[in-house]
């Protein structure tokens, strides 16, 4: 039987959290086992709305590279690769930007809320504006039929599918693949701040490379149920971040039901909860913590696994222009 092809990847604007970890990352360590997967370090996408900081762009490419072999993603199972570093995907792009509409893409509802909370107003770059086609290009360069993402995403997948069946009725071929995404369990972390969503930018989350003590500080200053003024008072524990931390994070479901159960009757306190949660998280991230120290030291081995991706990467994503400008009737020499 023919693998799965997987694709999925991470603008290189920070280290990784825990909310990439739930959200993606565990699929992938998971996926890797049965499926030929290419996982993508998006910096092209990233500089589509940090133009003026390719060095912090740059940087962070490295950073994510270690990411990603700490968690366990292993280069001999998953090819780990460069965007920019691949040119057949922006080629791929400027065709696909035929088949879209602006107004299409005005309407894309992650788009929407990305220009909002970065305050483009009317001037977004139109690079951004574009991306998701480009992400459209991403996926399909490599044909791949899974993409392992956040929920965030599920808007850009729609695109691509949208975009592939345009494509193969447009120029009567079958030659683009139509994905299908993979939404993780825990649709999405919330921040140690309570809300909604984890994220670099928000300075509410835990970084898979979070030392013992800031992971110690941040898991303490966590936002609990604010109504749980007393240990005796009865606390809430839905939508109490802490106790869907231990959803995600604690392998002994029972003792979190235990202390979900206690919490909510009253007597137990937060500092106990977070006590827990703390243990709970620094046996997660001692490990990975340790692997990513070990692969830092060598910073030109991560450079030279990302060259041999990008190698592979870029001969894949090459055959599918090809066949792309075949089917186009563009095929010139
Ligand atoms: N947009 C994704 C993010 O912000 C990154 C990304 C770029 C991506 N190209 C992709 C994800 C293709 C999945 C598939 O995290």
């Amino acid at each position: 039987m023919k693998k799965k092809i997987v694709l999925t990847g991470d603008r290189p604007t920070g280290p990784l959290h825990l909310g990439h970890y739930v959200g993606s990352l565990a699929a992938r360590v998971r996926l890797q086992e049965s499926c030929r997967q290419f996982v993508m370090i998006a910096d092209a996408q990233a500089l589509t709305d940090h133009a003026d900081q390719p060095g912090k762009v740059r940087e962070n490419v490295l950073e994510v590279a270690l990411d990603y072999l700490a968690v366990g993603l292993d280069p001999q199972k998953t090819t780990i690769f460069i965007q920019s570093e691949v040119p057949a995907l922006p080629e791929l792009t400027q065709y696909f930007l035929n088949l879209v509409t602006w107004n299409r893409l005005k309407h894309n509802p992650t788009v929407k809320l990305e220009i909002q909370q970065k305050g483009f107003g009317e001037e977004v770059p139109a690079g951004f504006m574009v991306y998701p086609i480009s992400q459209a290009a991403d996926i399909t360069a490599f044909k791949a039929s899974l993409v392992p993402v956040g929920e965030d995403q599920i808007p850009m997948i729609e695109q691509t599918v949208e975009l592939v069946r345009k494509f193969n009725r447009l120029y009567r071929t079958g030659v683009l693949v139509e994905p299908e995404v993979l939404i993780s369990s825990v649709a999405r972390l919330p921040g140690v701040d309570g809300k909604a969503k984890m994220g670099k930018s928000l300075g509410n989350a835990i970084f898979l490379s979070d030392s013992s003590d800031v992971l110690a500080k941040k898991v303490k200053g966590m936002y609990t149920d604010p109504g749980h003024l007393r240990v005796e008072d009865p606390g809430k524990v839905e939508g109490n971040p802490v106790f869907t931390y231990l959803d995600a994070f604690a392998e002994d479901k029972a003792y979190v039901a235990g202390l979900k159960e206690h919490y909510a009757r009253g007597g137990l306190g937060d500092s106990g909860v977070k006590k827990y949660l703390l243990e709970v998280l620094e046996a997660f991230l001692h490990p990975i913590r340790e692997r990513r120290q070990e692969f830092a030291k060598h910073p030109e081995g991560v450079m030279q696994m990302l060259r041999c991706g990008t190698e592979v990467a870029r001969e894949s994503a090459q055959k599918t222009l090809l066949e792309v400008r075949r089917a186009m009737g563009i095929d010139y020499f």
